[in-house]
């Protein structure tokens, strides 16, 4: 089957455009299947950096179709805006671009309650990138969004609609005290890009039916990580998507059995944006080198990211829920010149070992991770080729595959295209052996 899946397998920001990217000149096809504009997918080609928000990463590569599934929230201005930015560095996008009628729009009022959300939830804030994804996710699900197949209705009967939803929602702003909203402003916005947005709004499904049937090749690619998935993440600081690998069926329509492979990208450490449990989280020296060697500030908010070890727990966890296949490795090149770096095995909490993530994540509280210890190498920031991996590079990247459970088959070790190593197969990379523990979650 020709669909490949490419997951974030820890708290988003994994390198996940710098793996589609690498992958995209095989596809046909690169389709986003859940979030909005809360993404900041980077790649950097050519010398240039390229940050997308709502735009698939494949956008770069000529043949490449791009489509946005009908599980994202999108904003109609900000799609716009980001193609246009994206048309006026030199990139040919003109007809690349399918957009779902069954995508949300993300629209002023949604913004304006997950702002208002989060000064109401004052210290326990979630910490959400002020995009609005939770207001449009609720309307989806409380079966009063706007979709994109809503633009197609006559002028007149957009307008209404608009005009109705922003008054709606005008009341709850104002008894929350929250600014209100133009209902005429609202309406203008949305139809100055309503024409635009009409060229690529289209059912999508049938259109990768076929690309399967015809065997051309999809790549999906998913925004945040599993640990922010509404579901399976550290609820309820979590997004409000779905960015685990069924996240991909229902964002895009696309059977499960059309999948045959599964990345799942992870960090050769953590990091994670906003507030919730991060049990490997180092708040001192380490923590702080990760984050400026790494660069790790959000690339939709600039804000700093929390840093830590790389936690095996959740990540052996990540890979069972995904049916993860292979692994792509990121920024190792990051844990250069340290002299010990650590690797989570299982976690401490009330006296009990933990090898799986909690489905409650308050199951956290008071948890220590256990560390196991490795060395430090030199560099490999220069490496190239498999064989030029340290050894004491490859110790630790294999410590990774027998914890997390599945094989490493790429290496990222710098954010440009050549950076990047193909790991040959070796030996079949096994889980450890875990007790099952059914009460593991229990308070
Ligand atoms: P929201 O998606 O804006 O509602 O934010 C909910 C949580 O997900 C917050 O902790 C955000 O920091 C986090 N989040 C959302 N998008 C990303 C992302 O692309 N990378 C990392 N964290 C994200």
């Amino acid at each position: 089957m020709p669909v490949t899946l490419v997951v974030g397998g820890q708290w988003g920001d994994e390198g996940k455009a710098k793996i589609i990217d690498v992958l995209a000149p095989a596809a046909d096809f690169v389709v986003r299947y859940q979030g909005g504009a809360n993404a900041g997918h980077t790649v950097v080609a050519g010398g240039e950096r390229f940050a997308f928000h709502l735009v698939p990463s494949g956008i770069l590569y000529p043949g490449v179709q791009c489509v946005l599934g009908g599980g994202m929230v999108i904003d109609p201005c900000a799609l716009i805006a980001e193609i246009r930015s994206v048309r006026s560095r030199g990139v040919d996008v003109d007809g690349r671009i399918l957009v779902s009628d069954q995508a949300h729009l993300v629209l002023p009022y949604h913004v304006a309650l997950d702002e208002g959300s989060e000064k109401r939830l004052g210290n326990q804030r979630i910490g959400t990138t002020g995009k609005g994804i939770s207001p449009a996710y609720m309307d989806k699900i409380g079966r009063s969004g706007v979709r994109m197949g809503d633009l197609r209705r006559r002028p007149t009967d957009l307008e209404e609609l608009l005009r109705n939803r922003v008054r709606a929602k005008n009341r709850v702003l104002k008894a929350h005290g929250h600014r209100v909203l133009s209902p005429g402003k609202v309406v203008a916005d949305v139809m100055s890009v309503r024409a635009r947005l009409l060229k690529m709004i289209t059912d999508t499904r049938p259109v990768l039916w076929d690309a399967v049937d015809a065997r051309r090749r999809v790549l999906c690619e998913g925004a945040q990580g599993v640990l922010l998935d509404v579901d399976h993440g550290t609820y309820p600081f979590v997004t409000s998507s779905s960015p685990a690998a069924g996240g991909a069926c229902t964002g895009t329509g696309l059977p499960p059995t059309a999948i045959d492979r599964v990345i799942g990208v992870f960090k050769a450490y953590c990091t994670r944006v906003g507030n919730g449990p991060f049990p490997t989280e180092d708040a001192g020296r380490d923590g702080a080198r990760m984050r400026e060697v790494g660069h790790e500030f959000g690339t939709t908010t600039g804000r700093p990211r929390r840093c830590g070890w790389f936690d095996g727990v959740a990540a052996r966890t990540a890979v069972r829920l995904n049916g993860v296949t292979e692994i792509a490795l990121t920024k190792l090149d990051v844990l250069d010149a340290l002299d010990t770096l650590k690797v989570c095995t299982s976690y401490r909490v009330r006296g009990r070992e933990l090898h799986t993530f909690p489905s409650d994540a308050r199951s956290l509280d008071g948890v220590r991770p256990v560390y196991e210890a490795h060395a430090g190498w030199d560099t490999t920031s220069t490496v190239r080729k498999a064989n030029e991996v340290p050894a004491a590079a490859m110790d630790y990247v294999e410590a990774i595959e027998r914890h997390a459970g599945a094989r490493i088959s790429m290496l990222s070790l710098g954010p440009q295209r050549s950076a990047l190593v193909r790991l040959p197969r070796r030996r079949k990379a096994s889980a450890r052996r875990v007790r099952v523990d059914t009460n593991s979650t229990r308070r």
